[in-house]
């Protein structure tokens, strides 16, 4: 039975030098972003996984382009909360913590986490990179949004209000005029199956700008692919130069490998661990001991928490 007593945590923690933290979507779900196994996992009639593969790409362009545009917009959105910058500052204070995030969202390394200290294991929602076999073009950092006008995200415009004389369009204008004044004009909560998506051709998606034969792709790993060997090689450099004191575990379902394998592996390596978690069935493969802890809740108010002794307040 894991322990669940945040000061023998703190103690522990005030010791530990060599530390690595494994996190997933429940760390932006105090942002208001979406998990993908929890509720708000399903993006209109579709799993969220269904549409992360290579073949939905290939089949279907414009809809895993219409998920992820929607993706980088919400992402762009939502503001880092407590617990990124409670990690971020634990980075800065120890250079031996070491993190490996699968979230896409971009959220830690706008809390300024170093980045030198962050391993992105499933890529990024604002790298784009070209589709064609033959092209290695790929861009960092692009925060357009929408990437292309096709993908914007359409808004609701209040219906023009019937007039039975000649002054129709001038009611119609006032009343979109008084409407938008009012926030009449809203965006359309496109993970709403009930909202209609217009098919789009495959010329006004984004198109590739050095090859201009392929179209770009969300830089992100998809189901079936490896993920980045230049980042599992650097990981796994570190893991092996020392012991490892202590694993963290926030906000993840622990079900996709190879990412979940790294708590075993750490454990391995003689780390204790300690999760943080709104859910203690939703923890997949891990195995917790008598020597680790579980702190179950909100990732948001819980991780600034178990860190305060060694980050201060936040
Ligand atoms: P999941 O959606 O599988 O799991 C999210 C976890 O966060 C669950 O265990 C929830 O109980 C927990 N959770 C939810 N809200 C929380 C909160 N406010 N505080 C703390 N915990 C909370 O997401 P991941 O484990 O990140 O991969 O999923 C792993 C990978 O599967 C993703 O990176 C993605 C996905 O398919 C790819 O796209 C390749």
């Amino acid at each position: 039975m894991a322990s669940t007593d945040i000061t023998s945590f703190a103690e522990y923690l005030k010791g530990s030098r060599r530390i690595m933290a494994l996190l997933g979507a429940g760390l932006s779900a105090s942002s208001g972003l979406p998990t993908f196994r929890g509720a708000g996992g399903l993006w209109r009639s579709y799993d969220a996984t269904e549409l992360a593969t290579p073949e939905a790409f290939e089949a279907n362009p414009d809809l895993v382009w219409q998920f992820y545009s929607y993706r980088r917009h919400m992402a762009l959105k939502a503001q880092p909360n407590r617990a990124h910058y409670a990690l971020a500052e634990l980075a800065r204070r120890n250079k031996d913590f070491v993190t490996l995030s699968q979230n896409v969202d971009g959220l830690s390394q706008r809390a300024n986490h170093p980045l030198d200290q962050l391993h992105l294991l499933h890529g990024n929602l604002f790298t784009v990179k070209c589709t064609s076999f033959y092209c290695n073009y790929s861009r960092a950092n692009d925060f357009t949004d929408p990437i292309v006008p096709a993908l914007a995200i359409p808004k609701n415009f209040p219906e023009p209000r019937p007039s039975s004389d000649d002054k129709t369009g001038e009611e119609a204008s006032k009343s979109l005029d008084d409407a938008m004044k009012a926030g009449g004009e809203r965006e359309l909560d496109i993970s709403d199956e009930r909202v209609p998506l217009a098919p789009l051709s495959r010329d006004v998606l984004p198109q590739c700008p050095e090859c201009k034969e392929g179209l770009l792709r969300p830089g992100v790993v998809w189901f079936g692919e490896s993920l980045p060997t230049h980042t599992l090689d650097l990981v796994d450099e570190w893991m092996l130069e020392d012991r490892i004191d202590l694993m963290l575990v926030i906000g993840t379902s622990s079900r996709v490998y190879p990412a979940a394998g790294y708590v075993e592996k750490a454990r391995s390596r003689g780390a204790r661990v300690a999760v943080v978690n709104m859910d203690p069935v939703s923890m997949g493969s891990v195995r917790l001991t008598s020597s680790d802890w579980y702190f179950e809740g909100d990732a948001g108010v819980l991780v600034p928490e178990i860190l305060r002794s060694v980050i201060g307040d936040i």
